[in-house]
């Protein structure tokens, strides 16, 4: 049978436990998704919410490389940071653009580079022009090659929300971004996890200001930056807002698939039209800026 000294000096140790627990959950790191390729593939990509999303950054983007190749008369230089499956980066490399794909994380990469091999076998295509580079963006300054450290294009989808310090990522752009360069920004939208869940009636949820998602398998970040955020650190490093989107500013908050919502084209044609409108783009689950350095 325990004393009660022992019961005490047991509780205590659990509390010290605990609170070692929550110090470490409170040190931020940057989240590598090694552990989770396989299930971001499938769940970000393998429907229709993926397709949407590569629908209206294709056409944010590839609108903007196209003039911007012509205005300079030669392909463009072009970075993606956290590139995950690359999908846009390897499009941009088959239109002849230089590219380099960089994600800290080995598997999602490892992927990313199957599809290249997968596309030069189809295409017969045995020349394009990517750089592959395993390491967190902040080590790429050691590996880029003094004369190759400047882009016309740096992309960073979804990685803002994944960073323990996502103001840092700006002073990278500063340094590897030409004068005239631009920068393709996406990130999630924190306003779309409020809106979605007043309409599934998570109220519960809403009103738990302690909420955190399990990270181990969620792919809902737990540290999102607001656009109001995002838009005051591009004005301080001087950059003018090119255009912005919203990504899926319909398509999750419908519970109920009738009408158009059964034809995924239709979806995405929607989509693609509600994106650039006001109010509806702010309610996209992410959101698009695309923003250029004021020369
Ligand atoms: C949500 S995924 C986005 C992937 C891709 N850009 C997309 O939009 O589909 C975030 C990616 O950022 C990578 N990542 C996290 N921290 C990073 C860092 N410091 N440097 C480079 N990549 C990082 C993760 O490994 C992951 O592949």
């Amino acid at each position: 049978m325990q004393t009660s000294h022992e019961n005490t000096k047991k509780n205590e140790n659990q509390l010290i436990d605990a609170s070692k627990a929550t110090q470490q959950e409170d040190i931020r790191t940057d989240r590598s998704f090694d552990a989770i390729a396989d299930h971001f593939e499938k769940k970000v990509y393998g429907g229709l919410k993926g397709d949407i999303r590569l629908a209206v950054l294709r056409r944010d983007i590839f609108e903007y490389s196209t003039q911007m190749r012509r205005k300079l008369g030669r392909p463009l230089r072009i970075l993606d940071v956290g590139a995950g499956l690359a999908q846009i980066a390897i499009e941009l490399a088959t239109q002849g653009h230089s590219v380099v794909i960089n994600d800290i994380s080995a598997n999602m990469l490892e992927k990313a580079q199957a599809r290249v091999a997968q596309i030069d076998k189809d295409w017969d295509l045995k020349d394009l022009d990517i750089t592959w580079y395993v390491c967190p963006y902040q080590a790429l300054q050691d590996k880029l090659a003094k004369d190759t450290n400047k882009f016309d294009l740096i992309m960073s989808h979804a990685l803002l929300e994944w960073l323990a310090e996502p103001a840092k990522v700006m002073d990278f752009f500063d340094q590897h971004l030409t004068d005239d360069g631009a920068l393709s920004l996406c990130f999630y939208n924190p306003a779309s996890f409020d809106y979605r869940n007043l309409i599934m009636g998570n109220f519960n949820l809403l009103d738990n200001t302690d909420y955190k998602a399990d990270n181990k398998k969620s792919l809902t970040p737990n540290h999102p930056v607001a656009k109001e955020e995002v838009e005051s650190w591009l004005a301080a490093h001087h950059y003018h807002v090119v255009l912005t989107s919203g990504l899926r500013v319909f398509h999750d908050y419908a519970p109920l698939k009738r009408g158009g919502h059964n034809d995924p084209d239709a979806v995405i044609r929607m989509e693609l039209r509600y994106s650039q409108l006001e109010p509806y783009k702010w309610l996209g689950r992410y959101l698009h800026i695309l923003a250029a350095r004021h020369a």
